[in-house]
């Protein structure tokens, strides 16, 4: 598989304070081994205003193939492997290069925002310096393009309430050893635009969870794009979790 760079061709118009054609990356590790960079746009100035700037984001390896359309992507392992900044990264990339772009981040049981992975998109949206794009509300993110990112519980969903989800391009579903085989049949056909895709993160803890039959059953979805990672995978992980190990 080629595993090298992977060019999205979306062109971002920013403020023209923010377009000092910096290269931005999260980490500025472009050189990590272990690591691919994508990039969003280009680098012409095309007038007063508007003008294109280059993102250049690392990608750890064990996750390049998540680049690439996939109606089902799941990341599963164990503690610190970099699933969840993974995946939002991932979700900021997506909504700066298809302005409009709808997502919900979900989880089986969501008490409190503080439980989503709300803060965590927060951060990845400050780590790559695109804040100008994003509009930060209590509960959702209004996204480029006035698209949206929700954040909700799998449980307070009825099989009529999840329709409101209908019309979203992706779904990403955290800790989703934790769904049950009641939300997952809610969530699947609910995530129906053409091209959308559903996010999987999870530790597993049995075979019988209804993520692992989904993904790691004897009949996966065609298509599925499923990784396994570990700690070793992550080329950020940090000292303090070396230490916990
Ligand atoms: N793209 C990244 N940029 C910066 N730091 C990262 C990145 N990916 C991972 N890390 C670092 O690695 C740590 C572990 O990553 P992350 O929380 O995504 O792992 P995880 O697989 O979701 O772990 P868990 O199973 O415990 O939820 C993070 O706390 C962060 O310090
Ligand atoms: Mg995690």
């Amino acid at each position: 598989m080629n595993t090298s760079s992977s060019i999205l061709s979306e062109t971002l118009s920013v403020d023209k304070k923010e377009s000092q054609n910096k290269s931005h990356g999260e980490s500025h590790s472009d050189d990590l081994v272990g690591t691919a960079t994508e990039e969003i746009g280009g680098g012409s100035n095309d007038g007063a205003v508007a003008v294109a700037r280059t993102l250049r984001i690392a990608t750890p390896r064990v996750f390049t193939s998540f680049l690439i359309p996939a109606r089902y992507k799941g990341a599963y392992g164990g503690r610190g492997s970099g699933k969840s900044h993974e995946f939002a990264k991932n979700t900021v990339v997506k909504c700066l290069s298809a302005p409009g772009t709808r997502g919900v981040c979900v989880r089986e049981v969501q008490k409190s925002l503080k439980e989503s992975v709300k803060r965590l998109v927060e951060d990845k949206i400050r780590a790559l310096d695109v804040e100008y794009g994003f509009g930060i509300f209590h509960d959702h993110i209004v996204t480029p393009g006035r698209g949206v990112l929700l954040f909700q519980g799998l449980q307070d969903h009825t099989a009529e309430s999840i329709k409101s989800l209908e019309g979203f391009d992706f779904a990403w579903a955290e800790e989703a050893q934790t769904m049950s085989h009641r939300s997952l049949e809610f969530i699947r056909p609910t995530i129906r635009k053409p091209g959308s895709e559903l996010w999987f993160s999870w530790n597993p803890r049995s075979a019988s969870d209804a993520v692992d039959a989904l993904l790691r059953g004897p009949n996966p979805p065609p298509g599925a794009v499923v990784v396994q990672a570990n700690y070793a995978d992550n080329p950020f992980f940090p000292n303090e979790l070396e230490a916990e190990r």
